[in-house]
């Protein structure tokens, strides 16, 4: 993960996760990146400017006339990158959405012509308030990304969404954004397998599993909008495919194997993300077996390994796999890196309450080589962007 050379501008609001500031400062420096900071009168009462300053190598932007610098607002909206509002309050939300220049970082996030990216952080009911959500959808309207907020305990002691978000997930999260602002997939092209298979019994049954299809299509969207041109093979869902990405419908784990070797060796990138089924029926009857009181065994058959089969490619793609498990999660996972020798592997923790299967969240852990990623439970869109940025990152270390 990436922000070399970012520039980076930190407004930090009055909210009472103004302290965590000073740490993510330090992680973004970590990161490579060059921060200046510009706070607002209420956090300078959460967290002084001198310790933001020193951690920032730099004097920190307040309100109030500067001599030396009256266009600041200005230059130093033209001097980043990226402005990332880390803690966000509910105030400067509200601001923002409405197009006020009523202090030094409202001023410089109007003039910004950079990338604007928003964490906000605030009592749960402030954050489930109509008026911000309103103001957040309104600012999303505006093209800002918005990061978080996480749900958990609060300071104020209440529980629910308002958290800011981990710090280590802030810099996950703003590296895809700045990735796929940057189309880090610009002229690659993309080949994801998604959703279930289904195998034939007979001509009105199946054996299936319960795969939704969500983080499939969720990685096609963020791989679309990366600048990636995106073959999208899945087998039924109950979603249709993103605007700008072709989808070649299958049904069967064979017609998946044959779709995707249609046009695998012209991809750049394979990302194996489909649930395809191990095993088929040996035999599919032509007529609907008819109900009886005896026992009856399905003989079943292992199904072609997709993800296997690339390594018979002359030109494989970069290949990313994922491993659902239940338990032992990581060893699984490096078994299969090896054995199927991918690039990346996504570890999907089947099991966690509310993630996986169906579910709009997920929670990975990205192992490849020589590196571990935790990506915690999150929406599956904010995943697949993080993936898509890793993805990315890791393809162009392997061509360099
Ligand atoms: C102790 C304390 C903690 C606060 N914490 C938050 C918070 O976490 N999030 C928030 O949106 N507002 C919070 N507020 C309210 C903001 O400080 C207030 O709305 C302020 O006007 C924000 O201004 P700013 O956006 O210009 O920094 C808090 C206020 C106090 C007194």
């Amino acid at each position: 993960m990436s922000l070399q050379g970012k520039h980076i501008l930190l407004g930090v609001s009055g909210g009472i996760a103004a302290y965590k500031s000073a740490e993510l400062i330090r992680l973004l420096v970590k990161h490579g990146a060059q921060v200046r900071v510009v706070m607002t009168h209420s956090a300078t009462q959460f967290i002084t400017p001198l310790t933001l300053a020193t951690l920032s190598q730099h004097p920190v932007g307040l309100d109030g006339e500067d001599l030396d610098e009256p266009m600041r607002h200005i230059d130093w909206a033209r001097w980043a990158d990226v402005v990332l509002l880390a803690p966000a309050t509910a105030q400067r939300i509200a601001l923002m959405a409405h197009g006020f220049a009523s202090d030094l970082l409202s001023t410089l996030c109007l003039a910004a012509e950079c990338p604007v990216v928003v964490c906000p952080a605030m009592n749960q009911a402030m954050w489930s308030n109509p008026a911000t959500q309103a103001n957040v959808a309104r600012l999303e309207g505006y093209g800002v990304a918005i990061i978080g907020p996480e749900a958990g305990e609060q300071a104020c002691g209440e529980i629910g969404a308002g958290r800011l978000l981990t710090l280590t997930e802030i810099v996950v999260q703003l590296t895809a954004h700045l990735n796929s602002a940057e189309q880090c997939l610009a002229g690659k092209k993309v080949m994801i397998t998604a959703g279930p298979t289904i195998e034939a019994i007979d001509p009105v049954r199946f054996l299936s599993n319960h795969s939704s299809g969500k983080m499939g299509y969720a990685l096609a969207q963020a791989a679309y909008s990366a600048g990636a041109e995106v073959t999208l093979v899945s087998g039924p869902v109950a979603m249709s495919a993103p605007a700008g990405v072709t989808l070649v419908s299958v049904h069967s784990a064979e017609q998946m194997f044959n779709a995707v070797q249609a046009s695998v060796q012209q991809m750049d990138i394979f990302i194996g993300c489909a649930a395809v089924a191990d095993y088929r029926p040996e035999s599919v009857q032509s007529q609907k077996i008819k109900k009886s009181p005896e026992v009856m065994t399905i003989q079943l058959t292992p199904t072609i390994d997709i993800l296997a089969s690339l390594n018979d490619l002359p030109t494989k793609p970069f290949a990313v796999g994922f491993a659902a498990e239940t338990q032992n999660i990581k060893d699984y996972a490096l078994g299969k890196l090896e054995a199927k020798k991918c690039d990346l592997i996504m570890a999907n923790h089947v099991g966690i309450e509310g993630t996986g299967f169906g579910s709009d969240d997920n929670a990975v852990t990205v192992l490849g080589h020589d590196l571990q990623i935790e990506l915690p439970k999150q929406s599956k869109t904010m995943l697949a962007r993080a993936m898509i940025s890793i993805i990315a990152d890791t393809y162009k270390q392997r061509k360099l």
